[in-house]
């Protein structure tokens, strides 16, 4: 067998044999398809890129007809299982997990960044009252390029190892704030003496006590959360981030890039939708009408589908089974038994099947984040902080890669041509 293709362009008669390389097509081979000389090659059509890959990657590994989902090649239910979100992160950026001093030297710079200048509070607090947590942090990330000018030298590895850390270390601080801001709170500086995920509680809801100590199962949860956000290939952000970051600017414009695109709903913005969805429900009785008006396209079961997952979401599987653990702290929040039931029914239901559309990671990840009593708008910031070991792994990934341009997609165009432009004073006249 060889591994080609042979394409016969019945336009002209000619046939082409094109390498398979990896399962996959070089686009610029098909673009050697021509009908003469001087005409345009063959493209490809994909809006949404739903079969072009764009890089070549050893970060994540999804398989999502088995729901399988590796980080460097570690299966995520192990990770969950065993390994704090640091470890994870370290994983991510360097390929391989750390020795105990490793460890050890991540924790501690990680840690003793956490700070941000005192201007980043400043401009912060310049915010309006009613903020968008996820503006403010999109906003707040972007401007760190302009604290840190260095960051620009992306050439350098010692320089890039310091922008992650700055960034992986500060995520949480701008998030807490974001959120104090919008309580109309003071901003809590970091407890160094705190893990990651600790000191990122005690930011967001430290009052006048001395120390803030979370229940240690909530920390757990949260850090199981940020590990299972850490990486997805290439989804929506992390393809704005790498899409940025081709055009070789700092990693923080790079990563404000794809905190913007992390907002929409259709992306981390899912899990702030299916509250507010399961609230509007608001009793299983509501459900069938509910099922109804989706299956009408009246509109969309959020947190359901995904672009990949076509059997299960294996990060719905354990976000599922957190659930409990932290309920057993909070106590059940009484939408737990609506998102069951409305699971319950469009599993069995033929539009669900067909399509093959199942609980996604943030079906079930609102209900916790809700427990936590965080409001639904930073339900994608803490997304966002679970995400960015994820995106600069894959920024690391691309600034490295010979075979990487800048990011410039073709178009087919679809407007006028040659048209003789008539001056304002004559066509108004
Ligand atoms: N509810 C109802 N119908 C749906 C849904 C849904 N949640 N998702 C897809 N469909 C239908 C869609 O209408 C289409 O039907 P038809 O073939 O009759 O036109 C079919 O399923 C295929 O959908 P698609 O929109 O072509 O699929 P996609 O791969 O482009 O979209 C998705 C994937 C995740 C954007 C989509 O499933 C969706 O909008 N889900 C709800 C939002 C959501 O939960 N997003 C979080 C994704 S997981 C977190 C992350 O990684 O960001």
């Amino acid at each position: 067998m060889t591994d080609s293709l042979t394409v016969r362009d019945n336009r002209t008669g000619q046939e082409y044999d094109v390498p398979i390389l990896d399962g996959t097509i070089k686009a610029a081979d098909l673009g050697k398809i021509k009908t003469a000389e001087d005409t345009p090659g063959l493209a490809v059509y994909d809006p949404g890129f739903v079969n072009t890959a764009s890089c070549r990657s050893s970060v994540t590994y999804i398989d999502g007809e088995k729901g399988i989902l590796e980080y460097r090649g570690y299966p995520i239910e192990q990770l969950a299982e065993k390994s704090s979100f640091l470890e994870v992160a370290y994983l991510l950026i360097h390929g391989a997990l750390p020795t105990k001093a490793e460890y050890d030297a991540w924790v501690h710079e990680i840690t003793y960044h956490t700070f941000v200048h005192e201007n980043v509070k400043t401009f912060m607090q310049g915010f309006r009252y009613d903020a968008h947590p996820m503006g403010m942090l999109m906003a707040s990330v972007g401007a760190l390029s302009t604290f840190y000018p260095d960051a620009r030298n992306i050439s350098d590895a010692d320089n890039r190892h310091m922008q992650i850390v700055r960034m992986i270390a500060k995520m949480p601080t701008l998030g807490a704030w974001s959120f104090r801001h919008a309580q109309g709170k003071p901003y809590v500086y970091p407890d160094n003496d705190l893990s990651y995920t600790a000191n990122f509680l005690s930011m967001l809801f430290k009052m006048s006590e001395s120390k803030y100590e979370a229940d240690p199962r909530l920390v757990k949860a949260l850090d199981v959360l940020f590990i299972l956000h850490a990486d997805h290939e290439q989804n929506c952000s992390t393809n704005a981030v790498r899409s940025v970051g081709s055009s070789q600017v700092d990693p923080y414009s790079a990563v404000a890039a794809g905190v913007g695109a992390l907002y929409g709903p259709l992306h981390g913005g899912a899990n702030e939708a299916v509250l507010r969805m399961l609230k509007r429900i608001g009793s299983k009785e509501n459900i069938p009408a509910f099922i109804q008006g989706v299956k009408d396209g009246n509109e969309r079961l959020m947190g359901f589908g995904h672009r990949v997952y076509k059997n299960f979401d294996p990060r719905a599987t354990i976000i599922k089974k957190a659930c409990d653990d932290v309920f057993e702290v909070t106590g059940v929040n009484p939408l737990l038994e609506i998102a069951k039931e409305l699971e319950k029914i469009a599993l069995e239901d033929e539009y669900f099947i067909k399509r093959k559309l199942y609980p996604n990671v943030d079906f079930y990840s609102g209900l916790i984040y809700e427990a936590f009593q965080f409001p639904p708008e930073m339900f994608t910031v803490l997304f966002a902080i679970g995400r960015t070991p994820g995106w600069l792994a894959q920024w690391l990934e691309l600034v490295q890669d010979k075979e990487q341009k800048i990011a410039r997609p073709k178009q087919i165009y679809t407007g006028d041509r040659t048209l003789d432009f008539v001056p304002a004073s004559e066509r108004w006249a």
